[in-house]
Formats: C-alpha cells, sequence, structure tokens
C-alpha cells in the first residue's frame, strides 16, 4: 500500500515537474480571421518585454560626408564595394565591426598591417556575405518588402549568427544503440520544437528542393505520390516555421483546409518565396564558402552551417520588429533603393 502511495506521489511529483514546462495562463489570443474559424494568434503577454527588448536596433551610424573619391580609386583590392565613396566605405567598415565583430574591432577580417590582405578567411566570407545581403535585398523583395537586411538582421552583434543548422549524422551510421531511427524520435530537438517529428527538416526542404506536401492532388490512390512519411517530415519543418516566427500554424493557414491557397492568409506566400530564398542563400551564397573555414567551424558530416527561417526571424514574424537598417545603409540594398534614398540618412529612432 505504502509503496503505491509512494508511486503516486512520485508520479504526482513528475507530472509538476513535467508542467513546468507549459507556459504560465492567462495568455492572450487575437482574432486574425473569419470568427468561428479558430483563426488566432496566442500571445503570451510575460514574454513580450522580452522580445521586444532582443528586437531594438543599434545605434545608427551619422551619414558619411558627401563626395570624396572612390573606395575603388584610393584602394588596391575592393572587389564589391569600389562604387562607394571613401566616407561611405570607411562607414561600412565601421557598421560591419559593430554588427559582426564588435569585441574584435577591424582585426577580426583583417591583417591590420595590410588591410589589401585576404588572408584571413573571415574577410573571404564577409564579401560573400555582402554580395548575398545585396542580393536578398535585390532580388527577394516578394519576401523582405522594404524592411530589407543587413548583416546585424542575423548577426546582431556576434562571429556567428545564434541561429544556424548542419546536417544531422545519417542516424543509420552513427551506431545508435537502438539502431536505425528512420531520423526520427530524438528527445530535446529545438528544429521541430521537441516533438518526436524528423529532427532535421532543413536538409531536405532547406537545402535540398523536397516536395512540401501532404495533402494528395487526385481523388484515387493510384498517382498520389504522398506518404505518412512525407507528412511526418512536412509537419516537422512546419513546428520550425512556426516556432522560428513565434506564430500558430493559423498564422498562415485555414485549418479546415490546410492545404488550400485561397483560403490561406496572405503570410503563406510570403513564407512560400521564404522558403525558396532560404534555398538560395544555402546552395547559392554559403555552402561554396565551406573550404575557406577552418575545420572547428564545420559540422559533424563535414558541412558548413546554414541558414533558416530563425536565422534571421528568431522568433519574431517581422525580424527586429520590422524596423528597417536598410535605409540608414542603402549600399547593401543591391540598387533596389538608389531611387529612394540617395545619401544614407540618420535613423528617426
Ligand atoms: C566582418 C569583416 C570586416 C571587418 C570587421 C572589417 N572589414 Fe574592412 N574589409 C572587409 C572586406 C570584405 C573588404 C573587401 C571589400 C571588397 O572587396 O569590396 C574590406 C576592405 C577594407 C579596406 C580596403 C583595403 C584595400 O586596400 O583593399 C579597408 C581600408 C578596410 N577594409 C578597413 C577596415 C577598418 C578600418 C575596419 C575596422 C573599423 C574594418 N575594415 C573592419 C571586411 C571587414
Ligand atoms: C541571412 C543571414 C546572414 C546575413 C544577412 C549575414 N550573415 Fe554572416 N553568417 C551567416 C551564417 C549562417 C554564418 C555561418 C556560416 C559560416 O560559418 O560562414 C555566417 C558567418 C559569417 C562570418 C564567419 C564568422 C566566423 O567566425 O567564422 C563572417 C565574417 C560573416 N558572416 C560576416 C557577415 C557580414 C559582414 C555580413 C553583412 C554584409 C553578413 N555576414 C550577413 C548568416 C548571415
Ligand atoms: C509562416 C507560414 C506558415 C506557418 C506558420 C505554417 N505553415 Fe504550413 N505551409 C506553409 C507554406 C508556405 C506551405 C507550402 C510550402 C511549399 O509548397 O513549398 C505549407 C504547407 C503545409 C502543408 C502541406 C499542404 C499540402 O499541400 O499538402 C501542411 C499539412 C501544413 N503546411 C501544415 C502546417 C501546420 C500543422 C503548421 C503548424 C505547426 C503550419 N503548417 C505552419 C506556411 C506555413
Ligand atoms: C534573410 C532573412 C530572412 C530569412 C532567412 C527569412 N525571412 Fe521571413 N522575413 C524577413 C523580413 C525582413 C521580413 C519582413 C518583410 C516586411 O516587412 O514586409 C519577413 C517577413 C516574413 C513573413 C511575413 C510576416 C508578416 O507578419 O507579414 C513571413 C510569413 C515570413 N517572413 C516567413 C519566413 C519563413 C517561413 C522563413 C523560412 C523558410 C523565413 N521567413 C526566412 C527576412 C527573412
Amino acid at each position: 500500500m505504502k509503496s503505491i502511495r509512494n508511486i503516486t506521489l512520485a508520479g504526482l511529483a513528475l507530472a509538476v515537474l513535467g508542467l513546468t514546462g507549459c507556459e504560465r495562463l492567462p495568455m492572450e489570443t487575437k482574432q486574425i480571421g473569419y470568427r468561428g474559424t479558430g483563426m488566432e494568434q496566442v500571445i503570451n503577454p510575460r514574454t513580450q518585454a522580452e522580445v521586444d527588448k532582443a528586437n531594438v536596433l543599434p545605434v545608427a551610424l551619422d551619414p558619411a560626408p558627401a563626395g570624396g573619391p572612390l573606395a575603388k580609386n584610393i584602394y588596391k583590392n575592393v572587389q564589391v564595394l569600389g562604387d562607394l565613396t571613401e566616407g561611405q566605405f570607411n562607414r561600412l567598415m565601421v557598421a560591419m565591426t559593430l554588427w559582426v565583430a564588435p569585441e574584435q574591432g577591424c582585426a577580426y577580417c583583417h591583417n591590420v598591417q595590410n588591410f589589401a590582405d585576404d588572408s584571413l578567411y573571415t574577410k573571404i566570407v564577409a564579401r560573400r556575405m555582402t554580395q548575398m545581403t545585396q542580393s536578398i535585398n535585390a532580388k527577394w523583395q516578394a519576401h523582405v518588402g522594404e524592411t530589407g537586411v543587413t548583416c546585424y538582421t542575423c548577426h546582431r552583434g556576434q562571429n556567428l549568427p545564434s541561429k544556424r543548422w548542419f546536417t544531422e549524422p545519417d542516424a543509420q551510421m552513427a551506431g545508435r544503440l537502438l539502431g536505425y531511427d528512420a531520423g526520427q524520435n530524438r528527445a530535446g530537438v529545438e528544429a521541430n520544437a521537441n516533438a518526436s517529428l524528423p529532427y532535421d527538416p532543413y536538409t531536405p526542404y532547406l537545402l535540398q528542393d523536397k516536395e512540401i506536401r501532404v495533402n494528395g492532388s487526385t481523388a484515387l490512390p493510384t498517382g498520389n505520390r504522398q506518404s505518412i512519411k512525407q507528412t511526418e517530415w512536412t509537419y516537422a519543418l512546419m513546428m520550425h516555421m512556426s516556432q522560428g516566427l513565434g506564430v500558430n500554424c493559423t498564422y498562415c493557414h485555414n485549418t479546415r483546409a490546410v492545404a488550400e491557397w485561397s483560403q490561406s492568409p496572405p503570410q503563406r506566400v510570403t513564407a512560400w518565396h521564404g522558403i525558396r530564398m532560404v534555398r538560395e542563400i544555402n546552395n547559392e551564397y554559403i555552402v561554396g564558402l565551406t573550404p575557406v573555414h577552418p575545420p572547428n567551424r564545420l559540422g559533424p558530416t563535414g558541412d558548413i552551417s546554414k541558414v533558416n527561417c530563425a536565422t534571421c526571424h528568431q522568433g519574431v514574424n517581422k525580424p527586429l520588429g520590422g524596423k528597417s537598417m536598410i535605409k540608414d545603409h542603402p549600399e547593401l540594398s543591391g540598387g533596389r533603393l538608389t531611387s529612394l534614398v540617395k545619401t544614407p540618412v540618420a535613423s528617426a529612432q
């Protein structure tokens, strides 16, 4: 009898422990669709202050003085930013330092005896990241809108963005005690919000372009290629997208007809472009940098760390709350804002 009571008590204690993982009530809900369709966002007012604090913009630098010689005419080795004036170029160097290497300073990317030298890998990476940032802003307006991105959107004052991902080693070969795990059922995985779903939805969907599909497109099973496995992988990606943006499924779907585009909120279309943009960022810009990296920067399969939705969004539906830094840095806009913003203007914070 006593032992049964002990077991019950232990069970209760465990249950209480388990519940501490849940968020404390009350939560607030905001209706975002027609009444009765369950289209609402759940918000925890107690964590909102923290979110706001994490999304404050750094102080904008003063605009560069007008005029002066072009960087390509005074420096020896500028391959991307040559058309900036000397003032604009140096202002951007200071900004990059604050965004990516505030502790190490210029020396993080430069041999300070010779700034033209390309011997540090970080400089090679930064040059490519500059092209990547310009391309995101110029080519992917369907996703980043007028808000745009700078190095800070991902880096937030750190050498490496806090949200990045590596491909998980093949579970089949990893010498696991319980044998093949089919890429799922692993505890404590951020990628899928701690569910038992596949733990690496990034490789098939954000590096490769596997089809993100659950619903069959024909009435009969013949010709319907969608499987339970595919459903699990799709859901794992959806968990990442929800968590990465800090939103519910209903932010992008009307759950009475999840697959139906005509009934989905417009944010789903933005997300669709986002998936394609992330694939391009990873394949065109990041993967190619693998050989220049020292081994300590590479993952368990020798791959470089890559971008997912959380790299920019960091738990918010619009990165940095939708506040734009690109208006202060038109040199990173890839040309699209040059007609709107002639000279960098001080931020109106
Ligand atoms: C995050 C990396 C990074 C940091 C930090 C950085 N730079 Fe640079 N710097 C670069 C890159 C990349 C280039 C080449 C740009 C190009 O090819 O268009 C460059 C080029 C230069 C050049 C041109 C050298 C030449 O003759 O070709 C100068 C000068 C320079 N940086 C100064 C600075 C100063 C001063 C600081 C610190 C305030 C600084 N940089 C911090 C990445 C960085
Ligand atoms: C879309 C997100 C994103 C943006 C925007 C971005 N980066 Fe990165 N950056 C990453 C990721 C992911 C990595 C990790 C991959 C790697 O190791 O190179 C990285 C790595 C780096 C590194 C290597 C750091 C190290 O210690 O190994 C440098 C330097 C760097 N970025 C500079 C820049 C600069 C400068 C800009 C702006 C011109 C920029 N990045 C914009 C995502 C981004
Ligand atoms: C930020 C927007 C966004 C959020 C949040 C989101 N989804 Fe999606 N979902 C999409 C997009 C975009 C697609 C289509 C992807 C494609 O075709 O490339 C999709 C596709 C799907 C599909 C496949 C539909 C089909 O055609 O077979 C299912 C199922 C799905 N989502 C379920 C969910 C669930 C469940 C959640 C919450 C855990 C969720 N989604 C959260 C944007 C979102
Ligand atoms: C390179 C940075 C970056 C990455 C990576 C990124 N986004 Fe975004 N996203 C943005 C920016 C910037 C905005 C704000 C656009 C605006 O203000 O109109 C945005 C806006 C959105 C919105 C619209 C939000 C709203 O409230 O209207 C959705 C949905 C979204 N992103 C989904 C995604 C998904 C899903 C992924 C991953 C597949 C992703 N994003 C990856 C930068 C990024």
